[in-house]
């Protein structure tokens, strides 16, 4: 199929007077509950949370552009046995329940100690035991040791949120304890319709379609056998609760693909006892970050990855590079930069592969101004950017809002550029109904490399007046798709870099 140059023109022309850049809202819309980020209470955010939080906040971003109602939900583990030697530690470090405030510097480190004490010291473990069940019935000391433990680990996470700049907020935390009062009644309904029954002393779900390597039915346990309710009962009461409470039409779960087959037995459960009936619920996994070797990715020491390590290496390199290529920025806006290329650089370079597969983590490749990723996209901008800085110096251009109306398109180069300018509404909405990130990336990387070969080809600034607001009208929107573009992914577009 071939466009007709004069509507392609109008397209673009349209594009660049729509607030929307021409995207559509999509219909139906949707209620979504979009599930990610997730981590566990007393201990880091390591690499693997970076899949969860990159991709699970692009897909809230672009289900919300597209006007679909998105509840985010930041499903904390704070719930579980191993609270009891936490809880227990702390009383044994001298914490007490008064005392608010309290700050950890390494949240992993606690977690070891804990453990160790836990392993070598049977009298420890008792009490750890003992305060896993007083914590559980409520005894208000525990309580609120356990309170103080989840409040500092939640500062640290959103110091984390924060520097990946995720549109997760305070009203967004729904941790594993919120669905604790619901659990028995979620229970009685799934006894009351004959779903679970007890099998080795635990209550089990035995849902259709899954078995052992046996060939045995296969249990989801809901309540095991000394009266505990884990991480399937929680899911189970959270869709439940999403369904109802959240009116939640659209279920989605970013988290890594080895919890495949709880999910499936999750929503299989739920379907059997009608909470499903039109809804429908995913799960979006996404593979592993391995390191150069091919193996799962690690510090030299062969520890896991703190992500905000990560990060903080993300930048420094990101600086390094930023200085050598503008000398002429001042400080504030090199820190600035720096921030928005090494955070994005992670981002992205998370973002473009397809979500499923396992993918390598290479610093050169992912700070690369060359090839399909954030600084080459940002560059891309900051280009365009520079050039109405240039053309408002010679005091000839608006600032692009007027441009639209004269676009003409001769170069093979401009006709190039314009298709892609209009095919944002369609990468966008199937980045999104597929829930894949990477589809967007994609088309961002064709946009700018199109944008590329325009600018090389045609003059801009130095072309007679007609040509020229037609070409400035081009720039303009393709700065506009790529900073938009990388809006909704997450990942800042600097005016200069
Ligand atoms: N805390 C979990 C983890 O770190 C992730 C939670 C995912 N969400 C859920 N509803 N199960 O693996």
């Amino acid at each position: 199929m071939t466009l007709d140059d004069d509507f392609l023109a109008k397209q673009v022309a349209a594009a660049l007077g729509d607030s929307r850049l021409g995207v559509e809202e999509a219909r139906p819309q949707h209620r979504f509950v979009l599930d990610y980020a997730g981590p566990n209470v007393a201990k880091e955010m390591h690499v693997g949370h970076l899949r969860s939080t990159a991709i699970g906040d692009a897909l809230a971003r672009l289900l919300e552009f597209l006007g679909h109602g998105v509840a985010r939900q930041d499903h904390l583990g704070d719930w579980g046995r191993q609270f009891g030697m936490l809880v227990e530690h702390l009383v044994d470090l001298g914490w007490a329940p008064e005392t608010s405030d309290r700050s950890i510097s390494d949240l992993d480190e606690l977690y070891r100690e804990a453990q160790r004490k836990f392993d070598a010291d049977p009298e420890f473990a008792e009490r750890a035991r003992r305060r896993v069940v007083a914590l559980q019935s409520g005894d208000p000391e525990s309580t609120a040791l356990w309170r103080q433990l989840v409040e500092e680990s939640r500062r640290h996470f959103a110091a984390v949120y924060r520097r990946l700049d995720l549109t997760l907020g305070p009203e967004d935390n729904r941790p594993e304890s919120f669905y604790q009062p619901m659990l028995e009644p979620m229970v009685a309904e799934l006894e009351q319709k004959g779903l679970v029954r007890v099998d080795q002393g635990a209550l089990c779900a035995f849902p259709p379609g899954f078995q052992g390597r046996d060939g045995q039915p296969l249990p989801l346990i809901v309540r095991n056998s000394v009266g505990g309710y884990g991480y399937a009962a929680t899911d189970l009461a959270g869709v439940r609760y999403s369904v109802y409470e959240l009116g939640a039409d659209r279920l989605v779960y970013v988290t890594d693909a080895r919890q495949a087959q709880h999910f499936a037995m999750v929503f299989a459960v739920a379907a059997q006892a009608g909470w499903l009936d039109g809804v429908t619920a995913e799960h979006a996994p996404f593979g592993n970050v391995l390191g150069p070797d091919g193996r799962p990715f690690r510090t030299r020491a062969g520890d896991t990855v703190r992500l905000a390590d990560l990060l903080d290496e993300a930048v420094d390199r990101a600086r390094q590079v930023v200085m050598e290529k503008n000398p002429a920025l001042g400080p504030d806006e090199v820190e600035r930069v720096a921030e928005a290329v090494g955070i994005g650089s992670v981002k992205y370079n998370d973002l473009v592969n397809d979500r499923i597969k396992d993918y390598v983590f290479d610093w050169d490749r992912m700070l690369a101004r060359e090839g399909n990723t954030a600084p080459y996209l940002q560059y891309a901008h900051a280009r365009i950017r520079s050039i109405f800085r240039r053309a408002d110096e010679d005091a000839v251009t608006p600032d692009g809002s007027e441009l639209g109306g004269r676009v003409v398109l001769e170069a093979p180069e401009e006709r190039a550029l314009a298709l892609n300018l209009v095919s944002f509404d369609s990468a966008a909405s199937a980045s999104a109904s597929n829930l894949q990130p990477h589809r967007l990336c994609t088309y961002l990387f064709e946009l700018a490399t199109s944008f590329t070969a325009f600018y090389e080809a045609c003059p801009v600034l130095r072309a007679e007046p007609e040509l020229r607001t037609s070409r400035l009208a081009l720039c303009d929107l393709s700065g506009k798709v790529l900073a938009r573009g990388l809006n909704l992914l997450g990942i800042e577009a600097p005016e200069r870099m």
